[in-house]
């Protein structure tokens, strides 16, 4: 089950969403966690301790001074690999941002060794009001992860945002966060994530998923180039960008600073990723050039061109004046992934090799010829994978030879897998 051995603190906050949080334990339980539940004063008058009780087996935390309580706040989140308070009501989440301990759920959060996602509950104005936002990003910049709340009618009988997220998106979150290496995939989850400057203090990285980004610029190239014919035609190709924006995400949510360089494609940029559009390999370039000198580690994942047009028209060409035929002459670009490799500061340089034959030899060749530390072998022969897919399937290889073979699975996974190799590879100092 997702969560066999996971232990999990839910918070229950006083909105009129507290009901809810008994199917949220519910799931959890089923999920296979081991789940202990904390109350605020005002939940406990919505929803009894004894429901949570019977639905968890354990007892309700509620005051931090409680005789009765068998456990403290300290003890309650010390072997926690998350807490998850939801509903969080507006009152809770400016104690948390204000760093209060008046409660024990608030005391417990703030003693946490592990991470805290938050699922707001609220009004709709009191979910709006700045004091609120500006509370909620306080808390996404120091780490917490916020479920943000949907549009819906509220208890108040009102229309509008602040209606917490359905109990099932809850628990599909928490299950990505705490698995994030079996491919489940992260993908859509990308605005949940706390935000690239938050700390990476001992307090808020034990559950950070695959936080061994964390510290390191990352930059990547994704999509396809185009390099103009005239004002309205192009020469590019079939890349969609998806493994690159993967790539992105994955890195994204293994807490590194991700830039992504992008060519033209018609995807959304994940959350907390920088993303600068670029249309030539020229362009491209450029955006490399920029952004290398800090980056610990680039990832060259777009389809470049090799070629471009030796003379652009400015003019459309017409029919009028080629006649039958037209001959256009190309010239080189510049291999962009071969110049980072041959910095005389490179960071850790990851190359993909596009091959329909003698694929790894091909791809080992480059692998040398552009001085890189990992090269990620893709069959762009077969159809079901590769360009302009959903799914992929890859070879790694490093100067040894091998590294590892990744079985056809959604780019997501993939990403996550690739990101995992090379994270691992930066930290050992390849
Ligand atoms: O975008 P998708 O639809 O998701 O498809 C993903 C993909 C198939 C495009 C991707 O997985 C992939 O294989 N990307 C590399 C495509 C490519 O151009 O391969 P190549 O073998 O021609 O180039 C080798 C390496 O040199 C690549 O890292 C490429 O980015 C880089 N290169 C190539 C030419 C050039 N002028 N500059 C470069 O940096």
């Amino acid at each position: 089950m997702q969560l066999d051995n996971r232990k999990l603190v839910l918070g229950v906050t006083g909105s009129i969403a507290a009901y809810k949080a008994c199917e949220l334990l519910r799931l959890f339980v089923k999920g296979g966690a081991d789940v202990y539940v904390a109350e605020t004063e005002a939940a406990c008058r919505l929803v009894a301790p004894a429901t949570f009780e019977a639905l968890s087996g354990h007892k309700v935390s509620t005051e931090i001074f409680n005789e009765a309580s068998d456990i403290g706040h300290i003890e309650l989140s010390a072997h926690a690999d998350l807490i998850v308070i939801a509903p969080a009501s507006a009152q809770t989440i400016a104690k948390l941002a204000a760093g209060m301990a008046d409660n024990m759920l608030t005391a417990t959060v703030l003693a946490a060794p592990c991470r805290t996602v938050i699922a707001p509950a609220m009004n709709s104005r009191m979910y709006l009001n700045p004091a609120t936002q500006a509370n909620l990003e306080t808390l996404r910049k120091r780490g917490f992860i916020i479920i943000s709340p949907e549009e819906g009618e509220l208890a108040c009988g009102t229309q509008g945002v602040g209606r917490m997220r359905p109990v099932e998106d809850i628990y599909n979150i928490v299950c990505a966060l705490l698995n994030p290496r079996e491919g489940i995939a992260f993908a859509g989850f990308g605005q949940y994530l706390p935000s690239p400057e938050a700390p990476l203090s001992l307090a808020q990285t034990r559950l950070l998923p695959k936080a061994q980004g964390a510290g390191l610029k990352v930059v990547i190239t994704a999509g396809p180039t185009e390099e103009p014919i005239d004002p309205v035609r192009v020469i590019t190709n079939k890349s969609s960008g998806k493994m690159g924006y993967a790539l992105a995400e994955a890195a994204r949510a293994a807490g590194a600073d991700v830039t992504l360089i992008s060519g033209p494609t018609h995807l959304p940029c994940p959350q907390g990723v920088k993303r600068i559009n670029v249309r030539s390999a020229a362009d491209m370039l450029n955006a490399v050039k920029d952004q290398v000198t800090d980056a610990q580690v680039v990832i060259g994942c777009a389809a470049v061109s090799d070629y471009r047009l030796a003379y652009v028209y400015d003019k459309k060409i017409t029919k009028d004046e080629t006649g039958d035929s037209l001959t256009l002459t190309l010239i080189k670009n510049e291999d962009i992934i071969s110049y980072v490799g041959h910095l005389e500061k490179r960071p850790f340089t990851v190359g993909f090799a596009a091959e329909t034959d003698h694929a790894e030899e091909h791809a080992k060749e480059k692998l040398t010829r552009k001085n890189l530390d990992l090269i990620v072998l893709n069959d762009v022969s077969r159809q079901d994978i590769g360009f302009n897919s959903d799914d992929n399937a890859v070879s790694v290889f490093d100067r040894d030879g091998k590294v590892a073979d990744l079985d056809k699975a959604p780019k997501s996974v993939i990403a996550s897998r690739l990101v995992d190799l090379i994270f691992e590879a930066v930290r050992k100092g390849a």
